[in-house]
């Protein structure tokens, strides 16, 4: 039996408010547990989008009443919303920029837009973008110019780990994370008879692309789920929307790669507890920690899981390692495939909006 600290998962799509069909914070969280994580941070990407005070709030009530983790939440960059972001920073658990396609509304194009952004952001919050290809190019130009650090989202490319490393080199402060579905998958994987399984963003990409990332593991800070939950029947529709689930096997798929001599498990825990701690100046969590058997083998299922989705990338994959228990701030939150913790059991990391 091993014990590690409680995880802490820095990319999460929960979708309540607004689809709550595909996710809640109940289910969302229960599958963070599930996953060993006892922190993520939630994406604005909801519906409405969180862009101001009242649709923070709005996520941030319903996190307070059902959440089973500590969490916190990030505040989307919009159009025009640059001053009204910045004064929710202490509340946020950053500014999160999409200047390429995603799923939702948020996407955003205007240099100049991206620029008010960064420039308006408090000195010393996190700020984490979606940025692919030459996108990163030019929102790494940004930060620069800004002196602001930023942390790239799901870096996916041969050409983006690159970037990053030769940016790391000259001394820029920008750090970056990989999500699994990128380590383990690479674009052969997409189902020819349904594709739209396939779909994410970042796309899966080149088997070079996939290689770079190993090649590289020094440059990458944290592992990320960039767990962003959609049902079957939308997947396999007409326009499937991107995105995998990804709490509830992430783990798993990282202790596989230790037992293969790929990673070690205190790369592990730097990527998935410390570092993201650091990046996001997230507080400690005092008698937190996870129990793993790592020598149990068992076959992926998503009828084992506790994401509403009812899907995973990884079906029947065997991977290695079982976790046993999750103690948060002294309580067992999980215990042998069941899920103890109360729905509200989790704190938000930052102070509360003045509404709230
Ligand atoms: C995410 C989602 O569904 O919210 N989808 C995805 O493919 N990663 C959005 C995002 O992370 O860009
Ligand atoms: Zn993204
Ligand atoms: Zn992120
Ligand atoms: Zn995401």
């Amino acid at each position: 039996m091993i014990k590690l600290p409680g995880l802490i998962d820095p990319h999460v799509h929960l979708r309540e408010p607004g689809a709550t069909h595909k996710e809640d914070w109940r289910t969302g969280t229960q599958a963070g547990l599930a996953g060993g994580f006892t922190m993520l941070l939630a994406m604005p990407n909801t519906s409405p989008p969180i862009l101001d005070e009242s649709s923070f709030n709005l996520s941030a009530l319903a996190a307070q009443k059902k959440s089973c983790i500590d969490f916190g939440i990030f505040v989307g960059a919009g159009k025009s919303n640059a001053i009204t972001a910045a004064n929710l920073a202490p509340s946020a658990a950053g500014l999160k920029m999409y200047l390429d396609q995603t799923y939702g509304p948020l996407r955003l194009d205007s240099m100049i837009a991206w620029h008010e952004h960064i420039r308006n952001w408090p000195q010393n919050y996190p700020i984490a973008v979606h940025a692919e290809r030459r996108t990163l190019g030019a929102i790494l130009l940004v930060s620069i110019l800004n002196n602001k650090p930023i942390h790239i989202c799901h870096v996916a490319r041969r050409e983006e780990i690159l970037l990053i490393k030769a940016a790391k080199e000259k001394g820029v402060k920008v750090t970056c994370e990989v999500a699994p579905h990128h380590m383990f998958l690479t674009e052969k994987d997409i189902p020819e008879e349904e594709p739209g399984m396939g779909e994410v963003r970042p796309r899966l990409a080149s088997k070079q692309d996939q290689d770079a990332l190993w090649e590289n593991l020094d440059v990458i800070d944290c592992f990320a789920s960039d767990h962003a939950p959609h049902t079957l029947s939308e997947k396999t529709s007409e326009e499937p929307p991107p995105g995998f689930p990804g709490m509830e096997t992430s783990l798993f798929l990282f202790l596989t790669a230790v037992a293969d001599r790929r990673l070690s498990i205190e790369y592990l825990i730097q990527r998935m507890e410390k570092n993201p701690r650091k990046i996001f100046n997230l507080p400690n969590q005092s008698e937190t920690w996870i129990e793993i058997d790592p020598d149990v083998e068992r076959e992926i299922r998503a009828s084992d899981m506790f994401s509403r989705c009812g899907w995973t990338p990884f079906e029947g994959w065997k991977v290695k390692g079982e976790l046993k228990k999750v103690v948060l701030r002294g309580e067992t939150a999980y215990e042998d495939g069941a899920v103890l913790a109360e729905p509200g059991a989790g704190r938000n990391i930052r102070w509360l909006s003045k509404s709230i």
